[in-house]
């Protein structure tokens, strides 16, 4: 292994990092910390658009960054491998679930998300509140799933 390798999965860990801790910072910080503020909607939809920027670039860079990880780890790229070898079958999952962070993020930031922020400013409408909410969990959980199918995948990568 060589010190590409290592620094390819350093920056995939960081970005996971960056990635799972900005999801879970609105919720534990900036929402309790704004929540008497006047200008609470506003900040929110700033704070918002502000992460789904960086968000995004993340989670494009994790795919780049964990296909290198492979690649660097002269792993093969085959349909044999992916549906036969217990490593690959796990990386097989991980690009499953992050289909699924692609469809859960895109509804979250393009649609519900937003929808929500824009309507908060004229009236309180709880089902698009809802649906941004529970959007955002669905995506920590497939987050924190992506994080230990890593975990695995860097020791070994055999569940029983
Ligand atoms: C389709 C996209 C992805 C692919 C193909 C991928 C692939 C991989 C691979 C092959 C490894 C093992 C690296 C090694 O030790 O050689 C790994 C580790 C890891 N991945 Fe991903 N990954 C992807 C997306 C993600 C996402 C979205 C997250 C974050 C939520 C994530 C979090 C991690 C973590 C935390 C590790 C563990 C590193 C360690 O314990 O050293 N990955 N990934």
């Amino acid at each position: 292994m060589n010190t590409w390798y290592f620094i390819s999965v350093f920056l995939h860990v960081i970005l996971a990092a960056f990635w799972i801790g900005g999801m879970l910072s609105l919720p534990l910080v900036i929402l309790p910390g704004i929540k008497q503020h006047p200008d609470r909607i506003a900040i929110l939809y700033k704070t918002g658009i502000a992460f789904r920027f960086y968000g995004w670039v993340a989670l494009l860079a994790l795919l780049a960054t964990g296909l290198l990880n492979m690649y660097l780890r002269g792993l093969p790229f085959t349909w044999v491998f992916f549906t036969q070898n217990s490593y690959g079958i796990l990386v097989s999952w991980k690009f499953l679930l992050f289909t699924g962070i692609l469809a859960v993020s895109g509804t979250h930031d393009f649609f519900f998300g937003r929808k929500a922020l824009e309507e908060m400013q004229h009236t309180d409408n709880s089902r698009l509140r809802q649906l941004a909410r529970w959007s955002g969990r669905i995506n920590l959980l497939l987050a924190l799933a992506m994080a230990f199918l890593g975990v695995v995948l860097s020791r070994g990568g055999a569940l029983p």
